[in-house]
């Protein structure tokens, strides 16, 4: 009897054990303090339902060295349960027959519903839901230090390109850096789909990137966004090669520079330095681009896994699309849900306008997929676009050049 009883404590122990051993890994490139603040609302969750969560990060924005070491993960037959990804790339691994089928869950929780359109094009392989969206971000945004523009004599918000780009000389003048830029290709690239949009607006935004019709992309309006581009080369301060984004974003929250143009991950910054919007900083969209939103939207790809890590894996999927997660998630990384019903009472004015400038952008057709953060093309184009890109912003090719190598670029 009292081996028996030995016996069944020791299968209960070991039953406990394994329940409290379920974990997920978690490939991603959330590696600056306000990515990093909005993850950990993700872990903590997790936690709470006795899910560990190993951490695999790859620093890097763009997620360019994450898909890397992604790949070379699920090529030794030993994928992470969830990666970070991307657009484009969920479809290409979509393709190579690695990723798990989430339309069970999906149906259940209702996903078709409350998932934008634009979004599950990308969550979903062949009709089936493989992925699963954690917020909206988009790229066509100014943020700005209050201070530094006052001292500048910068007294309203620059509504046209000219306005800006004159702003911006002001604040040059009075001493400061103009524009806080990191010269990694991402970076340029990300400025890039904003200048596109403020010069050519939607149709050719979507003619010349989505389409890639050579006609528009060997335009006239093309060589305007590279001279627009070299405008802005002007406005950056010597030591910006290489410089990580969210170092450039610390300039603006320090008082060191004026402006930063970057995608509203860069409010996580501001806010995880307690800054605050309308007060200390200001954020609105690239002058002439108001009205349009270029997105990307941040998904957690779910890898075919053994039997014994596939209820974690559901819990990860069910965590990350719960409304109220969503919300606290999104207030902290600067982005907005990827549902379209949660509220945004908890977010702060610039995610209030991030959330209702993508709602009337879906409904007028303005809103276009990131060329730099891959919801315009594949990864093969996307990177010879990177390449054309800052090649010229570093001088190496005029703009002329440039119009030729990208239109090349987009036949890759
Ligand atoms: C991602 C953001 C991330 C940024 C910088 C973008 O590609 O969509 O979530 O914060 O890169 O790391």
């Amino acid at each position: 009897m009292k081996i028996h009883l030995i016996a069944l404590a020791t299968i209960a122990s070991c039953a406990l054990h394994a329940q409290a051993q379920q974990a997920v890994e978690v490939s991603h490139w959330w590696t600056s303090g306000g990515e990093a603040a909005a993850l950990s609302v993700l872990k903590g969750n997790l936690e709470k339902q006795g899910v560990k969560w190993n951490d695999m990060p790859v620093a890097g924005g763009g997620g360019e060295a994450a898909m890397t070491a992604v790949r070379a993960r699920v090529t030794s037959g030993n994928p992470p349960t969830a990666a970070q990804m991307m657009g484009f790339d969920i479809q290409d691994w979509g393709k190579q027959g690695v990723l798990a089928d989430l339309t069970e869950l999906a149906a259940k929780e209702g996903w078709d519903k409350s998932v934008p359109k634009a979004l599950q094009n990308f969550s979903k392989y062949n009709g089936k839901w493989v992925s699963a969206p954690v917020n909206v971000h988009s790229t066509n945004w100014v943020w700005a230090n209050k201070e530094v523009l006052t001292k500048s004599g910068v007294t309203s918000e620059p509504k046209t390109w000219d306005e800006f780009i004159t702003a911006a000389e002001k604040v040059q003048k009075a001493g400061f850096i103009a524009l806080a830029h990191g010269g990694q290709p991402w970076q340029e690239a990300t400025v890039f789909d904003g200048v596109v949009l403020a010069t050519g607006g939607v149709d050719y935004y979507r003619k010349a990137f989505i389409e890639r019709d050579p006609k528009a992309l060997n335009s006239a309006t093309t060589e305007k966004v590279f001279h627009r581009m070299s405008q802005l080369r002007k406005l950056v301060d010597k030591d910006f090669s290489g410089r990580d984004w969210n170092v450039a974003a610390g300039m603006v929250i320090s008082g060191k520079a004026g402006f930063q143009i970057m995608g509203d991950w860069a409010k996580g910054e501001f806010i995880n330095a307690k800054q605050v919007p309308g007060k200390d900083f200001l954020c609105f969209r690239i002058p002439g681009t108001q009205g349009m939103v270029s997105f990307n939207s941040d998904q957690f790809a779910m890898f075919k896994v053994g039997a014994d890590k596939s209820a974690a894996q559901i819990k990860l999927a069910s965590a990350i699309m719960e409304p109220g997660f969503q919300s606290a998630f999104n207030v902290v990384k600067g982005s907005a849900p990827a549902r379209t019903d949660v509220p945004d009472t908890a977010f702060d004015a610039c995610g209030k306008k991030a959330i209702k400038d993508l709602a009337e952008a879906n409904a007028k057709n303005t809103l276009v997929g990131s060329i730099a953060h891959g919801h315009a093309a594949p990864a093969s184009i996307k990177n010879a676009f990177y390449d054309v890109i800052t090649r010229h912003f570093n001088g190496q090719i005029d703009d002329k050049k440039a119009v030729v190598e990208l239109t090349a670029a987009a036949k890759n």
